[in-house]
């Protein structure tokens, strides 16, 4: 059985502790048992990481992906200008979902853009948890479609 990746960046860590209004009232644990059971019930393991440092996620990434079915990402502020997390995603060859648990499209101008995008197939923003079970379908789909 093939896993799905679940991996965190900056700042998730403190999820239940930082503004609600932007990030919901989830715990990142809650949101890893959310996202296992989701994936279980479609027939994927679930493996979860996170890092406050952006080469530990790149080194998690490319041990990690070889035995993966896909990826679900929240980079946290490093969505805004890490190349080298978007390149660490390209390279691990796999589909990939960006979620964003605040809708990074209203607010400040910065956290508009997003570099990871163009590794990614999709982008799930401002749904708060909710999206990362939105984000295991849509890998589903996607991975259903190619085989
Ligand atoms: C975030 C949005 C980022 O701009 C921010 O730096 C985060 C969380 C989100 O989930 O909405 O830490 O990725």
């Amino acid at each position: 059985m093939k896993a799905i990746l679940l991996i965190h960046g900056p700042n998730l860590n403190l999820l239940g502790k930082r503004d609600a209004a932007h990030y919901g009232g989830a715990t990142l644990e809650d949101i890893e048992a959310l996202v296992k059971s989701e994936s279980e019930q479609l027939g994927y393991a679930m493996k979860a990481f996170q890092s406050n440092h952006e080469g530990a996620l790149i080194d998690f990434l490319q041990k990690e992906s070889p035995n993966a079915a896909g990826i679900i990402i929240n980079p946290g502020a490093l969505t805004h200008y890490s190349y080298a997390l978007h390149d660490a995603i390209a390279d691990a060859g796999l589909p990939a979902v960006e979620v964003h648990l605040s809708d990074i499209n209203s607010r400040e101008d910065w956290r508009k853009i997003s570099v990871i995008a163009p590794a990614c197939v999709a982008q799930v923003r401002g749904k708060k948890e909710e999206g990362y079970r939105e984000a295991v379908g849509m890998l589903h789909s996607h991975l259903s479609k190619k085989t």
